[in-house]
Formats: C-alpha cells, structure tokens, sequence
C-alpha cells in the first residue's frame, strides 16, 4: 500500500491538470461518468470538493435528441454558469442518430461531448451500443467522425474505452485500432477503463495497460481509470502509467473529500485529515438540498438514501449510520438522522477498503 510519504511535492512540476481540447483543467483529478449517480447534484460536490472536470451521467442517443427537457428530464439537460467544465456523454449504436444528440448536449450547454465506448451492461451490449462497439471499430470510428463532424471546433469531443471486449489479440488490435483513429478523427482526450467489457468489475483494473496506452500516444490526452478508492491511489495511477488526469468514480459516491485530499498529495505531499463530523453535514445537507432542487420533494429520496449509505463510511459510528439510513423513508427522517449523528462534532475517518468496493451495476438510466 502507498503511503502519503511516498509523494513527495514534484519539485518543479508544472501543477496543472491535463490539456482537453483548448482548455487546460485545473488539476489531473475528474469526475468520473457514473449512470445513477453523477446527476448535477454530485457533480456539484465534486466541483466544490476539487474536481477539475466533471461529467454527467451517460445519456442514450436517442433520448438526447427526444426527451422533453421538462419534469423529469429537465436535470438531465441542466448546465448552469457554474458548472463549468462539464461534460456529456452519449451513447448508442447508430452513427446517424448521433448527430442530432450531440447537437442538443451541445445546446444544452455541455462544454464536452463524450462518447461511450466501454460500458458492459447488458442492455447495452444487447442493443449493439457501449462496450459492444470496441468489437466493431469501422461503426465506432463512423460514430467518432460524425460527432466530430457535427459540434463545433471549439467543443472538445472525447471518449470512453475499456481496454477491449476481452484480453484476446483480436480485442486488443481492436481497441488500438480505435484509438489510433479516434485522435486522427480529432478527438480531445480518450478515458480508458483499464478492465475489459467480459471483466465487469471482477478482479484488478490493469494499469500496466494504461502506460502502455499512455506510451503510445506520446502528447495526446490520456485519462486513467480503474481502482481509485483514495488520494493514493489516484497518485500512484498518475506515478506508474504516465497518463494525464484520473477519472475517480466509485471512489467519489459519497466521498467528495477525495478530490481535496488528491489535490493535496499532488501539490504538497500530504493529504489532510478526513473531514470532521461538521464538514460531513455540511456536504451531506448541501448534498440533499441540491437534489431536491434537481429530483422535486417526492424523488430526492430515492436517489440520496444510496449516498448516505457511502456517506456513512465517513462516519466513526459507520455501520450504525448506514443501518440507519437504510431506516429513512421520509424527508424528516433524513433530516432527524442527520441531527442525530451529525450535530455533534468530531473526527471523522477514511473509508475502509471493505466497504469501498459496492456491489453496484452500471445500470444505465433512463433508456
Ligand atoms: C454504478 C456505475 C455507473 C457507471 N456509469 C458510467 C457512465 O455512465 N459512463 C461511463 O463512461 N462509465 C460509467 N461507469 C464506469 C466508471 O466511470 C469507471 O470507469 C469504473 O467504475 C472504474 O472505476 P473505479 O474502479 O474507480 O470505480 C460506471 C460505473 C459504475 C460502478
């Protein structure tokens, strides 16, 4: 396990983040895609907490270009003056249908428009889309162009790989292949999940795989994914694989502090107490207000009693807090848990590890 003594401050480094089309980010340190979760409340957070860069939940093609925009909807096309930099993403199988999605991302306000290239869920491959394109690089590269062809120079147009369908010779080529014409096509940056699409989540993210990527791409944006739970290891991907800037995703659901705590190690080698008792209200209040804002009183709820599960981690009392959250069912028990075991300060802790790594499914949402 790396230690925070193990960083040093890089003496005479340049401390910014990765280059994203002609916009420099502010530190290597992004957050991360993450379906269900990073709605425009987390991002927020994450934006508060240190994130240089964020990116909004993936959004099907065809619901880019036909949802309403109203009710429900309405937050999935809510960019506002001081969410910069955002960034969406899209995903689908039909180049064509691309087009008029990217259009209204980029109408929307998106300052970056994304294209999902990874995701393993089966709904997704079952509908030829995500994950299902690495093993097809002519539609993936059709997908690249037509987007590329469609939003406007100034907006960056990025994307989202796993590092192949599986660890065969074929996928990897594939994946290269991908690569390589995706930059030649003018993409930005590429993000690579360093686990392939059969993996899922099972076993280790390969991060010798992302120097390699890194090494072959020389100047061109690389950002690293995979297995970032903590500050350290978000240094240590930076450290051993060379990219440019680290997406964290499961890492960051109820654990903002972790942009903070990077950005610390990063620019003066030590990272920071975890957040008091207090500073948790503080985020978690901030947190709920946001989402009843962007979800309405009768679905805030929903969505937060799965934060405060991983809110809870943070907690010296954690597995009391996070049974009890799995108790609320009112917006006043939300607000009488949280007087109950955050009115009183004190210090907090870093997740542990067991509890960090969450049975969660990609499911994508909505479709
Ligand atoms: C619940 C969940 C939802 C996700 N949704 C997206 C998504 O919408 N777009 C995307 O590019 N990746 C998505 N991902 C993948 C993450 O961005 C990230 O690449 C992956 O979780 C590996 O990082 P980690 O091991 O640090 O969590 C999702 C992952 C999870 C667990």
């Amino acid at each position: 396990m790396n230690t925070p003594e193990s960083f040093p401050a890089a003496a005479g480094r340049p401390q910014t983040g990765p280059q994203l089309g002609g916009r420099r980010l502010m530190s290597p340190f992004v957050q991360a895609a993450l379906s269900g979760y990073s709605d425009r409340p987390m991002r927020k957070l994450a934006q508060r907490y240190g994130a240089s860069y964020t990116l909004a939940e993936v959004m099907i093609d065809r619901f880019a270009q036909e949802a309403r925009g109203t009710g429900r909807t309405a937050h999935h096309f809510d960019v506002r003056d001081d969410d910069h930099p955002v960034g969406g993403q899209l995903m689908g199988a039909d180049p064509e249908s691309f087009v008029p999605a990217a259009r209204r991302l980029v109408a929307s306000g998106f300052d970056v428009i994304d294209i999902n290239f990874g995701c393993p869920v089966k709904s997704a491959l079952g509908g030829c889309r995500g994950g299902y394109l690495l093993g097809r690089p002519e539609t993936a590269l059709e997908i690249v162009h037509r987007v590329r062809d469609t939003v406007p120079a100034a907006i960056p147009v990025t994307l989202k790989m796993r590092r192949g369908i599986d660890d065969s010779v074929e996928s990897r080529d594939k994946f290269f292949q991908i690569l390589d014409g995706a930059f030649a096509a003018g993409v930005a940056g590429i993000t690579v999940h360093a686990r392939t699409v059969e993996q899922k989540y099972r076993g280790p993210s390969r991060w010798e795989f992302l120097r390699e990527v890194k090494q072959h791409v020389g100047d061109r944006t690389i950002l690293g994914s995979g297995d970032l739970f903590t500050a350290e290891d978000c240094l240590a991907m930076l450290r051993f694989t060379g990219v440019d800037g680290v997406t964290i995703a499961r890492g960051a659901i109820g654990n903002p502090w972790i942009f903070r705590q990077a950005d610390a190690l990063w620019r003066i080698g030590s990272v920071p107490c975890p957040p008091s008792i207090h500073e948790q209200r503080t985020a978690i209040s901030l947190h709920r207000d946001l989402a009843e804002e962007c979800h309405g009183p009768d679905r805030w709820l929903t969505g937060m009693r799965k934060f405060g599960f991983k809110y809870a981690r943070l907690h010296p009392r954690f597995a009391e807090v996070r049974d009890a959250f799995g108790q609320v069912r009112t917006g006043l028990d939300w607000d009488a848990l949280v007087e109950r075991f955050y009115g009183d300060d004190g210090p907090g802790r870093f997740p542990q590890l067991d509890d960090v790594h969450p049975a969660e499914s990609e499911d994508v949402a909505p479709l």
